[in-house]
């Protein structure tokens, strides 16, 4: 008898977007063939696994569908229910979930104490104070200087903070949060942060409480038009691996970063488990930590998860009971670029309800992962966000993969469709 982790023979997926589906596929795709459980999902998750009508803030919910199915395996998509302590809750059922609970998810949920905790593990992030008074604000305002980023503590979805090139701009921001009280709870405490210069990278890694694995970086693209110009969106393209940051450097940047921060989290009686997902900037003085996202990010992980080779479900169940295994995790050489397409009028008002045509020609060419969609009559799928799906493929090259992401986006029609013309372009040399 082999005496590893048990392995999931039923997987609950809990989240809707095409990071959900990218997990689906990729998770279904590891060597048990594990059967695959969504709640809510989408309908390109339902082509792959059972959804199921539960809401991601439905705890009890979620808590009894992984119980009925009996789940060996919870994996939590997005950063809301982490933060609120769906891991905790199903822990205390007994269920095997794979994320941090409430209290390493405020790494992510507040970038104040994602602050505190750099500075006690001496992990390079931007300088900044945390204040709670416009007072305050703009007291700090005037000490940093400009560049400066104003920055929302709590879960904004990406809307939380502010570049800001000028004093009135950034006053204004300060007020958005602590006198209009735009986010909420979430903008009661806000971060005034050096503005820093540089390429960003996301790197991605495991963690099971002590262990780190890490995925190679990739990079997305925030910003609605070519060449970064417009509203910034939830990411409008993605790419990995990237040619600034080889393997090589990104061991180096775990050491520096996820290490300490998985040592300082379970010196506090808190360990780390989940993906910790530093955002950096490279900058000339060095890397700096911008945030930590505490799960997979949306755009990234459809540009990393193509390119995995090895047990996606082992390696997330072993992580879930802390068992991670110190050997490498197996991740192709292979580059992936994903290609997000966008409804009319995103980011501000996304119009919905648009029939979706080309998915089965798409789906021949790269894997077509659904964020924004809903079946519509006829059998079809139409539009039902502000991201509508994510083409993502794996080539020889980031030419070839972003060939390939680029064609099966052309098989793609809806009206209004947008996407960027310049995901993974100029890099095209980076891995052949
Ligand atoms: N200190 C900073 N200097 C310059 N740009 C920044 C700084 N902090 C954040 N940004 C920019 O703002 C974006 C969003 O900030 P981030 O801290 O990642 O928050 P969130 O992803 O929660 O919105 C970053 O990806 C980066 O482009
Ligand atoms: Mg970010």
């Amino acid at each position: 008898m082999c005496e590893s982790a048990a392995v999931a023979e039923r997987i609950l997926v809990v989240g809707s977007g095409g990071r959900e589906h990218a997990l689906a596929v990729a998770l279904a795709r590891s060597p048990g063939s594990p059967a695959i459980h969504c709640a809510p999902g989408n309908p390109g998750i339902a082509e792959i696994a059972t959804t199921h009508a539960v809401a991601v803030d439905d705890h009890a919910g979620l808590v009894r569908l992984a119980t009925e199915q009996r789940v060996g395996l919870v994996v939590v998509g997005p950063e809301a229910p982490l933060v609120a302590g769906l891991v905790d809750e199903m822990a205390a059922a007994g269920i095997a979930a794979f994320g941090p609970t409430a209290a390493a998810a405020r790494l992510e949920g507040s970038k104040a104490f994602a602050k505190e905790v750099m500075a006690s593990a001496g992990v390079p992030a931007a300088a900044s104070v945390a204040v709670t008074t416009v007072q305050e604000g703009v007291a700090a305002v005037d000490q940093m200087g400009f560049p400066i980023a104003i920055k929302a503590d709590g879960l904004a979805s990406g809307k939380g903070v502010v570049v800001a090139m000028r004093r009135a701009e950034a006053i204004e921001a300060i007020e958005a949060c602590l006198a209009d009280r735009r986010f909420g709870a979430a903008g009661d405490t806000v971060l005034i942060e050096e503005g820093l210069v540089g390429p960003e990278v996301s790197l991605l890694a495991v963690c099971d409480g002590t262990r780190v694995v890490r995925f190679p970086a990739a990079r997305d693209y925030k910003p609605i038009g070519d060449g970064n110009t417009g509203p910034n969106t939830g990411g409008m393209g993605s790419v990995s691996p990237i040619p600034d940051v080889p393997d090589a450097l990104a061991d180096e940047l775990v050491e520096q970063v996820h290490r300490p921060v998985v040592a300082e989290m379970a010196r506090r009686g808190t360990p780390f488990t989940g993906v910790l997902y530093a955002g950096l900037m490279m900058t000339v003085d060095g890397p700096r930590v911008l945030e930590f996202n505490t799960r997979f990010g949306d755009p990234e992980t459809q540009a990393l998860l193509p390119r995995v080779d090895g047990d996606l479900a082992g390696l997330l169940e072993a992580a879930a009971h802390g068992e991670l295994p110190d050997a490498p995790f197996a991740i192709s050489d292979d580059p992936a670029v994903a290609v997000v397409l966008a409804s009319e009028g995103y980011p501000a008002a996304p119009v919905t309800g648009d029939p979706i045509e080309g998915l089965a020609e798409a789906g021949r060419i790269a894997d077509v992962y659904h964020a924004g969609t809903a079946p519509g009559e006829d059998g079809g799928v139409v539009t039902a966000g502000g991201r509508v799906l994510a083409v993502s493929a794996r080539g020889a090259s980031v030419a070839d993969a972003r060939a390939a992401a680029y064609r099966a986006a052309d098989a793609i029609r809806f009206r209004g469709m947008q996407r960027r013309s310049d995901i993974a372009a100029g890099i095209d040399g980076a891995a052949s």
